[in-house]
Order: C-alpha cells, then structure tokens, then sequence
C-alpha cells in the first residue's frame, strides 16, 4: 500500500516524454501545441508541468477539448525562456509532461443555468476546455456567453473557432487598440457585460486573464447582481513541484497548484491587486 502511494507520488514529479503531433501558430507570441495523450484523465481549467528538454519546465493550462482523449492540447505564449523553447517545438518533436495538476472550471454545476465566460488574452486557453464542454452539451446549459478581449485584433486566439462558436452561444470580443478593418468594439472588456442576456442571481461566471482584468469583472459581475459564491477565477502565480510541496505558488493561504488555480471568487477575489500575496 505504502509503495503504491510511494510510486504515485513519484510518478507525478516525473515528467514523462509525449511526442508533438502537431503545432499551430496562433498569433506571433503563441502557439499551440497537441501532444501524445498521458492516458490521464483531466478537467477542463487544469494544468500540465511541461518540460522542454534543455530549458526548463512550467505551468501550462489544458487547452483542447475535453471529448478529444486522443490529444493532449496547450497553447503557449513565449514570454521567457521555456515558454519560447515550447513554442519552437516542431511536429515529431519531444516534450516532459507531468499532470494534471489543480482544480477544474464548475462545468456541471453550470447545467440548467446562464453561463458568463469571460477571457483577456492567452486566458482564453484555460476557458476553450469549457467552451467546448458547453457545446457538446449545449442543450444542458442555459443561456451561453463568451467575452473576450486582446490587445489587437492580431492577437486574437482561435480566430476561427470564435466565428464557429458564435453560431451557437453569443460571443462578444473586444481589442484595447483596433487596426485597419477592425469593425468591432474597442476597450476592456468589462462593459460588454453590459450587453450579455444573463439572469443574474442563477448566472455563473467564469473568468481568465491578467490579474487586473479579473479584479474590475468581478466588480462589474457584483455590479450586475452575480453572487461571488456563482464566479470562478483561475490564478497564476509561479510553481515548482506543483503538488502542494515547495511553497513557490502560495497565495495568502492557499497554494495555487493545489488549492487552484481555478477558484470561488469569494475565496481569493479580495486578494487580486494586493503585490504582497
Ligand atoms: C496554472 C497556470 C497555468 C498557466 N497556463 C498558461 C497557458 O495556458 N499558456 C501560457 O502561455 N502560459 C500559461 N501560464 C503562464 C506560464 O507558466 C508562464 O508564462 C511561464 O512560467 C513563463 O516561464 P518562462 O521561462 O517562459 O519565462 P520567465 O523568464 O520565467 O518569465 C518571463 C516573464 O513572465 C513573467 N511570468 C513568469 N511566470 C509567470 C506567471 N505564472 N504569471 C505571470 N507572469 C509570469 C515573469 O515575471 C517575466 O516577466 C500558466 C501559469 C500557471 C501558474
Ligand atoms: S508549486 Fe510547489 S507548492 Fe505549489
């Protein structure tokens, strides 16, 4: 018994290898990558350690589709060292996987209700496992909104499957600055909540991006009568062993690699924008 749990501890701090399948350029900083599935099973807003060979390993959301097991998805923005190694991987190429790791989105507590899911930038990755959960089952949900801003139309993520999506759920998307041909809205992405058809008390909410994109949509969503207990948030913060060992990830008093990174806004909310946690 001891050396069962023994041999699972050991087996997720060591990564295993998982060929690249394929890769797909994004947007000039991200890519996204489909490796060998691991043949663990995951949740939508979970994470991968990912380790490239010679330059290091970090914290990468799942970013594929939760009814495609033969694939293992993620999608990198190259913002350091490892993060561009993973972007310049080729098909056929090699990488260490370990994981999953972390807590999901509450896709099942969504059924029968209104789902708000609200994106800036690269957090749209964590939120297309959902997205597609919520069109698989689309019956299963109520009403289904997708917010999402980038920087500029360039940047956008899944370009396509934004159109696709829009035939089935309303999706609303947003660019701090526009470009030549850009005919849809310009600045955060907060007042497009304004323009959602949700019901507020039965809502659930569902929120990726930069720190201080999640701070004033919670605010907007409690503005707008969503209870905090009814909002998730996913949190970043940098990891090491990523289950709950080293301390790197604490935020206040949880470790986001194994308390998070997807949490009740009611639980850490209050904590985005202090520098200190
Ligand atoms: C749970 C979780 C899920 C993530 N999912 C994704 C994902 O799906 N796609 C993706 O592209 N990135 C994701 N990240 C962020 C990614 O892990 C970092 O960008 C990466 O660790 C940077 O490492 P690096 O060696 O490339 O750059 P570094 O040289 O370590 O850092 C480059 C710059 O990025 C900043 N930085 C580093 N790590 C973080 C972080 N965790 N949060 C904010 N800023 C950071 C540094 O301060 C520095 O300015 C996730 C992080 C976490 C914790
Ligand atoms: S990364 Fe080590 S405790 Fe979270």
């Amino acid at each position: 018994m001891r050396r069962a749990a023994a041999e699972a501890a050991a087996g997720l701090l060591t990564p295993r290898p998982a060929r690249v399948l394929s890769r797909r350029r994004e947007t000039a900083e991200t890519v996204t990558i489909a490796l060998e599935p691991t043949g663990e099973p995951w949740l939508p807003g979970q994470f991968n350690m990912l380790y490239a060979f010679g330059a290091g390993e970090i914290p990468v959301s799942i970013s594929g589709d939760p009814g495609r097991p033969d694939r293992l998805v993620h999608t990198v923005r190259a913002v350091g060292m490892v993060s561009a190694a993973l972007c310049r991987l080729r098909r056929g190429g090699w990488v260490g996987v370990r994981g999953p790791f972390g807590t999901g989105w509450p896709v099942a507590e969504a059924r029968g209700r209104d789902v708000l899911v609200v994106a800036g930038g690269v957090g749209l990755a964590p939120l297309r496992p959902v997205v597609h959960a919520l069109l698989r089952g689309r019956a299963d949900f109520g009403r289904v909104t997708l917010l999402y801003g980038s920087r500029t139309p360039a940047d956008l993520l899944f370009r396509r499957e934004l159109e696709r999506w829009a035939r089935r759920i309303d999706v609303l998307t947003t660019v701090d600055a526009a470009a030549p041909g850009w005919a849809g809205d310009v600045g955060v992405v907060t007042p497009l909540l304004r323009r959602a058809a949700f019901d507020p008390a039965g809502a659930v909410a569902m929120v990726c991006g930069p720190e201080v994109m999640m701070r004033f949509t919670l605010a907007e969503l409690r503005r707008l009568g969503v209870p905090e207990r009814a909002t998730w948030i996913s949190m970043e913060r940098n990891m090491h062993c990523a289950v709950g060992l080293c301390g790197h990830c604490q935020l206040g008093p949880a470790f986001v690699c194994r308390d998070g990174p997807v949490f009740r806004a009611d639980a850490v909310g209050w904590m985005l924008g202090i520098r200190e946690v």
